[in-house]
């Protein structure tokens, strides 16, 4: 109650006072406002939106209260930005740019109870961003990019009662992320990419009344951090009445076990038995022994990314009935036997990006007869022979990009009949693997992006034809396209992505008739008159397509579609122009829709 009282007296009687002390030229000085701003100085109020400004303007009334500078490139706050601003309470700092506030930016700020630096640029917060700000109720952050937050970071902020960090990147939230908000009642925390939550990460609001935390990417409720959050500020080891292993946090609401980055050598022992989500990454097991997550039936996610892993023995992953998610990117692998991944019937989503597989390892998916999404990006894998998938029969994704694939056999796909994207890209792949898209009736996304193809030939997709929606042949040398390179695909297909190739000339495509995206950009087209069905397709497809002439000079820049002068002269414009003039919209837009329903 003291700081408003005297924040009233002071701006009526300190102006007075100045002037009977020093005389009218310093009145003039006490009644100081930037050019750009407007000071309504009887309300302690300074507006100076959207003026480009890249500093807090200098001439800022001292008295002022409540000062709005939304709109503005400011970029960077600097420490003691506002040191000359003592009785500011509110202020506005939406839409500036901001991509840093330096340590100490806010310091000589006591009385602020308002900071809106809603969005702006943020990825990061220094630790001691929010120094002094010892009388602020509210921060809004909310728009912003920041991806993490330090521990401590608002631990100067013991008055705050909301914080909206809505509409961010986070992902993680480390223990300890609130701590200092005492008496923070509102925490929003939407929208943002947040897959896992710390034990102990919203400890430190003992006075917490709502929490949001819709659109995130959250695999079990966090009622028990809530909880505990509610309940029992501080450490949560009087929460954990059920067992953990030394090093690990363990959080009894939430189902969530944590040991990650702890210098760990071998596995724990003894987790809760109703553990949903176990988080070993970052640690050093380089072989996961037999039976090695013992009374762990109720896991669901299983996280050992990072931990230098080269072996998985046989029953590694015994009696985890209910797994599902099982996550072993980042690590030394180079094979899997079925013999390890039994005990685990119903993995859904396995992740073995970033290892060492020469191959994908076949036999070990006839253990895994739900296996759903197998991620095997960026590994050494350079051959797909027949019967690869052999026992993956419920398989919908498999992510085989940033391989060293020459030859995809036929017959190494077709076990798995569900199959709903396959990709390929970045890759060795010299043509496209027709024969081996037979037996996928589901293809709807196909990803060859990345391969040296060069050219495409006839009736490449035709297996594929009828299912697929997807296809993206961007930056893979393509430097010619049969007329008849696309038989077979029609309607279905919605985008199709052939920017950054060689291409010269393309035929017109008009059995795509439903496409919704189409990417010719970075192609060296050559604008003459073998060029004209493709003008007169794209004049007619009202989609944006990049298609650019290269050549002749004459041309240069041009836009395909809009190159009339290029290809007026041509034999057959004026017969088909004049044709089409009179009602070319309509019949245009009635073309497509008529060839829909023959
Ligand atoms: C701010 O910059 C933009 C773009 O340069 C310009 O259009 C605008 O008129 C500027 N505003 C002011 C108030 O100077
Ligand atoms: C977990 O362990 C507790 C106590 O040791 C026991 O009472 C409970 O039945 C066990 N629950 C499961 C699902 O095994
Ligand atoms: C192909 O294009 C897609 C969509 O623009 C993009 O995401 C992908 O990275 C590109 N692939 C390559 C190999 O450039």
């Amino acid at each position: 109650m003291e700081g408003p009282q005297s924040s009233t007296h002071v701006p009526s009687v300190l102006p007075l006072l100045l002037l009977l002390l020093l005389g009218p030229a310093s009145y003039a000085v006490a009644q100081r406002c930037p050019q750009t701003c407007i000071c309504d100085n009887s309300r302690r109020h300074v507006a100076c939106r959207h003026q480009n400004l890249t500093e807090v303007p200098n001439t800022i009334p001292e008295l002022t209260q409540e000062l709005d500078l939304q709109g503005n490139m400011l970029k960077v706050i600097p420490p003691e930005a506002f040191q000359d601003l003592p009785y500011l309470t509110h202020l506005d700092l939406r839409h500036c740019r901001v991509e840093l506030v330096a340590e100490g930016a806010f310091r000589g700020l006591g009385r602020l109870l308002l900071l809106n630096l809603a969005s702006n640029r943020l990825s990061t917060l220094p630790q001691e961003a929010l120094d002094g700000l010892r009388s602020l109720r509210r921060l809004e952050l909310e728009g912003n990019m920041l991806e993490e937050l330090r521990p401590g970071t608002f631990g100067a902020l013991g008055a705050l009662v909301t914080l909206n960090l809505a509409h961010n990147a986070l992902v993680y939230l480390p223990a300890m992320a609130f701590q200092g908000l005492l008496r923070t009642r509102w925490l929003r925390l939407s929208h943002n990419a947040l897959s896992v939550l710390a034990p102990e990460a919203l400890a430190g609001l003992p006075a917490l009344r709502r929490l949001s935390l819709q659109h995130n990417e959250l695999q079990a409720l966090p009622g028990a951090a809530l909880s505990q959050a509610r309940g029992r500020p501080g450490n949560g080891e009087d929460a954990a009445a059920a067992p953990c292993p030394h090093a690990c946090a363990c959080v009894s609401e939430t189902r969530h076990s944590s040991c990650e980055g702890r210098g760990l050598q071998a596995v724990p022992r003894g987790f809760p038995n109703d553990t949903q989500l176990l988080d070993l990454r970052r640690n050093l097991f380089p072989s996961v022994p037999r039976a090695a997550f013992p009374g762990l039936g109720h896991l669901v996610s299983l996280h050992l990314q990072h931990c230098g892993i080269a072996e998985l023995e046989p029953g590694a992953l015994a009696g985890l009935d209910r797994l599902i998610y099982l996550y072993l990117s980042d690590n030394q692998l180079s094979g899997l036997s079925a013999a390890a991944l039994e005990g685990a019937p119903r993995l859904g989503y396995l992740y073995l990006e970033h290892n060492r597989f020469p191959q994908v390892p076949g036999t070990a998916l006839r253990a895994l007869p739900s296996l759903f999404s197998l991620h095997l990006q960026d590994n050494a894998v350079d051959h797909l022979a027949p019967g690869a998938l052999a026992g993956a029969r419920a398989l919908r994704f498999l992510y085989l990009s940033g391989n060293r694939l020459t030859q995809v056999s036929p017959g190494a796909l077709g076990p798995a009949r569900e199959l709903e994207k396959l990709y390929l890209d970045q890759n060795q792949l010299r043509e496209v693997p027709t024969q081996a898209l037979e037996g996928l009736p589901a293809l709807l996304e196909l990803q060859l992006s990345g391969n040296p193809l060069r050219a495409l030939q006839d009736g490449a997709f035709q297996p594929v034809g009828r299912s697929l929606q997807h296809l993206f042949l961007n930056s893979s040398g393509l430097e010619q396209i049969s007329p008849r390179a696309f038989s077979g695909l029609g309607p279905g297909l919605q985008s199709l992505h052939l920017q950054k190739n060689q291409l010269q000339a393309l035929p017109a495509l008009p059995s795509l008739s439903q496409l919704e995206l189409i990417d010719l950009s970075g192609n060296p087209f050559h604008c003459d008159c073998q060029l004209l069905p493709l003008h007169r397709w794209l004049t007619g497809l009202n989609l944006r397509v990049g298609a650019t002439c290269a050549t002749p000079p004459s041309a240069r820049g041009q836009r395909v579609k809009a190159a009339a002068a290029v290809f007026e002269p041509c034999p057959g414009w004026t017969a088909r122009k004049a044709k089409q003039t009179p009602a070319s919209r309509p019949s245009a837009r009635r073309n497509p829709i008529k060839r829909r329903h023959q």
